[in-house]
């Protein structure tokens, strides 16, 4: 199956036309969002949704509600609502929110349509791109979910002006495996990002790039595949650690997952270390250390990451510099060694 292009549409203004000339062919818009984004969010564009034709519903904020409860209230208000094919699911938010409400919609009727707005910027370059959806099963990431193409996704970075600083870093993470990925680790400078020009330039620079790898190939069945580095660790750090109910952002986990899975791109495709060095420079500059689980914890997220094939666990690494490779066999003493390789770093 191909996914259809998607429509992605950029601006630094919020403006009425653009939001309304997308929703107007729509009988009915049911907005979804969070706690935080009905608080911060929806009010800067609220005014451009009539009341007469627009339902809201709000749910709890965090990746563990990214679950069947959150998809069961979702779907319930839907129906509650007579929600038809020609009507819009809105999901305002982050990747939470857009991966919930895009599986929401995928499902209920066997699909309706549905728009990503999305609020964190990692959202913005990652999250809400490549109709990919889905939602967290008894402690596994993204482990149910489906493919569907939202109708467009508006970008507008005015809405980071109330995200804060520690879910701005997490977004900082997919921008940088971007640039890995890309060959460019040397050109990402986070403090330029404090620009807001040169932030605005690297999101649509991030989205450039997600979207041509998902263009080519949508369903993940080849080179889309190369997105997953850095998270084939990364997951099971981020699974493992919230199933202790502590407190970890998914670009938390895959900066140190990247870390991990660039080691073993060292050893096995001889990756330049200088790289690796670059790398690790750049994600002590914004994420702390984290205090890794025991490859025993990790081992049973790691055997259902969804790469997997006859319960083999497959990475995507880089052979080189701006050669990403995927579907490679890593050996469990070398993931193990990768993993106390970054307990080492200072
Ligand atoms: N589908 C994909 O291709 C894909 C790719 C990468 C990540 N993801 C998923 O995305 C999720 C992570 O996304 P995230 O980091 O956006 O998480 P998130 O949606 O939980 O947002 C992070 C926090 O920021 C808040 N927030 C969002 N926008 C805000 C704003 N403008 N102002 C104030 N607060 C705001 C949210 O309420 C939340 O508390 C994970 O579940 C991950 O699996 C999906």
């Amino acid at each position: 199956m191909k996914g259809k292009e998607e429509k992605i549409l950029f601006s630094n203004q919020l403006k009425k036309s653009t939001l309304s000339n997308e929703c107007k062919n729509f009988k009915k818009i049911f907005v979804l969002m969070d706690t935080h984004t009905k608080k911060h969010c929806w009010p800067l564009i609220e005014k451009y949704f009539p009341k007469e034709y627009t339902l809201t519903y709000t749910i709890k904020a965090g990746e563990k509600h990214k679950n069947l409860q959150s998809v069961n209230g979702i779907l319930s208000w839907l129906l509650k609502n007579n929600a038809e094919k020609n009507h819009l699911l809105l999901n305002l938010g982050g990747g939470v929110v857009s991966d919930i409400g895009a599986f929401a919609a995928s499902i209920f009727k066997r699909g309706i349509k549905y728009a990503n707005i999305p609020t964190s910027l990692l959202a913005m370059v990652d999250a809400s791109i490549g109709g990919k959806n889905g939602i967290d099963f008894n402690h596994a990431k993204n482990i149910v979910g489906t493919f569907s193409t939202p109708e467009f996704i508006f970008i507008c970075p005015l809405f980071l002006n109330s995200l804060n600083n520690r879910n701005f870093n997490n977004g900082l993470a997919e921008m940088l495996k971007h640039k890995i990925l890309n060959g460019k680790v040397s050109d990402f400078s986070a403090k330029k990002l404090s620009s807001k020009n040169a932030l605005f330039a690297e999101i649509k620079s991030a989205v450039h790039f997600k979207s041509a790898t998902v263009n080519k190939d949508f369903e993940d069945k080849g080179i889309r595949n190369i997105l997953n580095f850095g998270h084939t660790i990364g997951h099971a750090i981020e699974s493992c650690i919230l199933q202790k109910n502590k407190n970890i952002l998914h670009g938390e986990a895959i900066a140190a997952g990247m870390i991990c899975e660039l080691y073993i791109s060292t050893i096995i495709f001889n990756y330049p270390q200088i790289e690796l060095a670059k790398t690790e420079k750049i994600i002590f500059s914004i994420f702390h250390k984290i205090n890794l689980p025991h490859y025993s914890s990790l081992k049973k997220y790691l055997l259902n990451d969804k790469k997997n094939k006859d319960g083999k666990i497959k990475f995507s690494l880089l052979k080189s510099i701006n050669e990403p490779v995927f579907d490679v066999l890593v050996d469990e003493k070398l993931i193990k060694k990768s993993i106390a390789y970054y307990q080492r770093l200072n």
